[in-house]
């Protein structure tokens, strides 16, 4: 991100004026506009490279909001993680991590549509909580109050393993390495914890991987443009028959948008966190 550019960012928004034959005015758009009021886009329709291109949202879907949360972006990730890799079953046993945030919480309630029991790791007792009790997880563990992970990720599943979602790299990968089932499987989805530090020296998974057959593949969302479409009437679909749920927090005020970004980070929201503007 170039100094003193607009900072890069996710928008929905309504178009104001329109100079292109293929918008008009009031319709409802999404793209990497950028953290500014009014934007400008060429009207082309690849946005996925944060270029300034801008795709129609439809609002029978969804609610609009949705467009930068679970039928957007971070529900495609999800969507394709589940259905390209994870490759669940009935009854496996499915580990998430961040499970409460924008893209956790939609990856859990898709698993739970294909039968699977789906326990979560999020960093707070209110997540926990939400998990549970909001979510239809089958358990959850605020990995910020266990003082030895690998132990108490043994507890919350005690059968082992079968896929887990990794979106959080580092040391929380290496406790759930001991508990995986042989033939597990781990879509490498992100590294949160390690986006600021260096990689902690931790030791080789080879042996364990090899030992049990794990399948670890790399995801990454922009691969799968070519099936947005089927994605989002899938997610349509599961979000109108009550399946799976949008969850958001939503804060208001451009002011607030550093802010929010910051606490997004520390792990302040609940699903996709948005700022009304
Ligand atoms: N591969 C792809 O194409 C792709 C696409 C989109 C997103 N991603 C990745 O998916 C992950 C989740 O993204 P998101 O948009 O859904 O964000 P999010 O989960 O809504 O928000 C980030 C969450 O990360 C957790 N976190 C922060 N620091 C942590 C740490 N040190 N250890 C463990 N958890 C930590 C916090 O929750 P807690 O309170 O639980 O700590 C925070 O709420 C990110 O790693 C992101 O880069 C990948």
């Amino acid at each position: 991100m170039p100094l003193n550019e607009t900072v890069l960012g996710r928008m929905v928004g309504e178009i104001v004026l329109s100079r292109h034959p293929n918008y008009r005015e009031g319709q409802i758009v999404h793209g990497m506009l950028g953290w500014q009021e009014y934007a400008i886009s060429d009207g082309g329709t690849n946005i996925e490279n944060y270029g300034p291109g801008i795709t129609v949202v439809d609002p029978d879907l969804a609610p609009i909001s949705t467009a930068l949360g679970i039928m957007g972006m971070p529900g495609a990730t999800a969507y394709f993680a589940v259905t390209n890799i994870a490759n669940p079953k009935p009854g496996e046993i499915v580990l998430v991590s961040s499970a409460a945030g924008a893209v956790g919480s939609t990856i859990g309630q898709i698993v739970k549509v294909y039968g699977c029991r789906v326990y979560g790791l999020a960093g707070s007792q209110e997540k926990v909580d939400f998990l549970t009790s909001q979510l239809g997880f089958d358990g959850a563990l605020n990995y910020r109050a266990s003082r030895d992970l690998a132990t108490d990720i043994g507890r919350l599943c005690p059968d082992g393993i079968d896929i887990y979602f990794d979106l959080v790299g580092g040391e929380m990968r290496h406790a759930v390495l001991e508990h995986l089932r042989p033939f597990a499987r781990i879509p490498l989805v992100g590294f949160i914890s390690q986006v600021n530090d260096r990689p902690p020296s931790l030791p080789d998974p080879t042996r364990v991987l090899m030992a049990k057959r794990v399948r670890m593949e790399g995801l990454i969302v922009y691969d799968h443009v070519g099936r947005m479409d089927e994605f989002r009437s899938q997610m349509s679909h599961w979000i109108k028959t009550g399946k799976v749920r949008p969850v958001e927090t939503i804060v208001e005020g451009f002011e607030r948008l550093p802010r929010a970004f910051i606490e997004m980070l520390q792990g302040k929201n609940v699903g996709k966190y948005l700022v009304r503007v």
